[in-house]
């Protein structure tokens, strides 16, 4: 049994991360697709919230055998993951950029953990500039996000910010 977890704030979920999410179901067997309760980082969404949104979002994922499931998780990332008999983390690279920082935390994840990889994919060219925190700068401002978050998000974020259904 292949088990990974694929940790991250996911605040909120953009087309960056399910992009990650399709190619890793042909590699593992289930992955836990764990969202990060940490009030420090003022988040726009509860990770209630965002387990919610993910959940209804996953049907949209390209059928395969993987087992798909979502838990939010408090603590080390390691500790979840050995907790959850997981032997891989799944991380996205988007860019070079991102590269330093997580080489930084797979390698400190590996010296806290050292039975669990880290296993990176790349994401698609279209979405190497999508980053939750971009999405919701945007959106805030009034730009357009269409594409590169799904259109659940989208109106979740529209909720949020009291701007009511868009026709
Ligand atoms: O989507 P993000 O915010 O880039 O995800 C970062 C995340 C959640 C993977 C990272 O912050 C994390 O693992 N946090 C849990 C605490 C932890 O394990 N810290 C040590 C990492 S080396």
């Amino acid at each position: 049994m292949r088990r990974a977890i694929f940790p991250g704030s996911f605040d909120p979920l953009t087309m960056g991360h399910l992009d990650i999410i399709e190619r890793s179901v042909s590699l593992f067997d289930e992955i836990i697709i764990a969202v990060l309760n940490n009030p420090d980082k003022n988040p726009m969404f509860t990770p209630d919230e965002r387990c919610e949104m993910i959940q209804e979002i996953l049907p949209s994922v390209k059928k395969s055998e993987c087992c798909l499931l979502v838990e939010s998780f408090a603590g080390l990332t390691v500790d979840f993951a050995k907790q959850r008999n997981c032997s891989a983390i799944v991380r996205g690279i988007r860019a070079v950029s991102d590269y330093e920082y997580e080489l930084r935390m797979a390698l400190m994840n590996r010296r806290l953990e050292p039975q669990i990889e880290t296993v990176f994919l790349m994401a698609a060219e279209e979405y190497s500039y999508v980053s939750s925190n971009l999405m919701k700068q945007i959106f805030t401002l009034g730009g357009r996000v269409e594409g590169l978050v799904p259109e659940l998000v989208e109106a979740k974020m529209r909720e949020k910010l009291g701007l009511g259904v868009r026709f």
